[in-house]
């Protein structure tokens, strides 16, 4: 069976490594991205995927763009709440825009998307929902107190839907990727990137097809009796 599926911000970095990995897989995937129509044409013409824009910080929108990929492709099986952005500074720089729009978009993201796909899935007896947070929710990072918080917020939001899905067959679990080599990392400037790095044992950044396989174990039928964890996958950076 060829389950459809969403990833959301689902066109670069780790979300275009997840799409690809799932459409590897059979799954049919649909890849949701915000910005960027040039990059999503770019995509869908090198892989295949088709590619639909909404802003997932955006309820009304979530609503919609999840109805449009269901009549286009079939009811939603899977979605992967990969999207995220960051806007990093010291809280004293920090303001309120910086701070809403980090939760509107990660956290408000993964609570949008269930809304709009979580019901059928329970109707259906079957589900895959995939958060991906990060080891700075686990951890705290300094000039993160937004992004941290959301994406603390995102493992907490993981383990409450879980409870909720179990007994209709609907797994719900996240992923903590640690620092992985995408354009997100590549925007932390050079000289604090190499004091990361340097408390990385494996002593590398992770690349987006790591965290890919992850999100596809998850997804699995096979995954059934996982719900409610969450994968660390930071080349041994945090652990705990
Ligand atoms: N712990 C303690 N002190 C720190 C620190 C840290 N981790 N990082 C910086 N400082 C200190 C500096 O030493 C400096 O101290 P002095 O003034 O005494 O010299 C002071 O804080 C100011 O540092 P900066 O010059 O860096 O300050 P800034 O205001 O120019 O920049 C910042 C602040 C924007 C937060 C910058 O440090 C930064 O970008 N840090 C990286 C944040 C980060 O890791 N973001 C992750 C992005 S990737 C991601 O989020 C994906 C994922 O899930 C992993």
């Amino acid at each position: 069976m060829s389950r459809v599926t969403i990833v959301t911000g689902g066109t670069r970095g780790i979300g275009e490594a997840i799409s690809l990995a799932l459409r590897d897989l059979g799954y049919t995937v649909a890849a949701n991205y915000a910005g960027n129509d040039e990059k999503a044409k770019a995509f869908t013409d090198r892989t295949g995927i088709k590619a639909y824009k909404w802003d997932v910080g955006d309820h009304e929108a979530c609503l919609a763009g999840c109805a449009q990929v269901a009549a286009d492709l079939g009811p939603i099986d899977v979605i992967v709440n990969n999207a995220g952005i960051t806007r990093d500074g010291v809280l004293a720089r920090m303001s309120f825009d910086d701070w809403n729009e980090v939760m509107r978009i990660n956290l408000g993201g993964c609570f949008n998307m269930a809304k709009a796909t979580f019901g059928g899935m329970r109707e259906r007896g079957w589900g895959r929902i995939v958060n991906i947070g990060s080891i700075n929710g686990q951890a705290g990072q300094y000039g993160q107190v937004n992004y941290a918080a959301a994406k603390s917020g995102i493992h907490g939001f993981t383990k409450a839907l879980a409870q909720e899905g179990a007994k209709y067959g609907v797994t719900v679990n996240a992923i903590a990727p640690g620092y992985i080599d995408t354009d997100m990392v590549a925007a932390v400037p050079p000289q604090v990137l190499e004091k990361i790095v340097a408390r990385i044992p494996v002593g590398r950044l992770g690349q987006a097809g790591e965290i890919a396989r992850g999100v596809a174990f998850l997804c699995s039928e096979e995954a059934g009796f996982v719900t409610g964890s969450t994968l660390s996958i930071n080349g041994g950076q945090h652990m705990y």
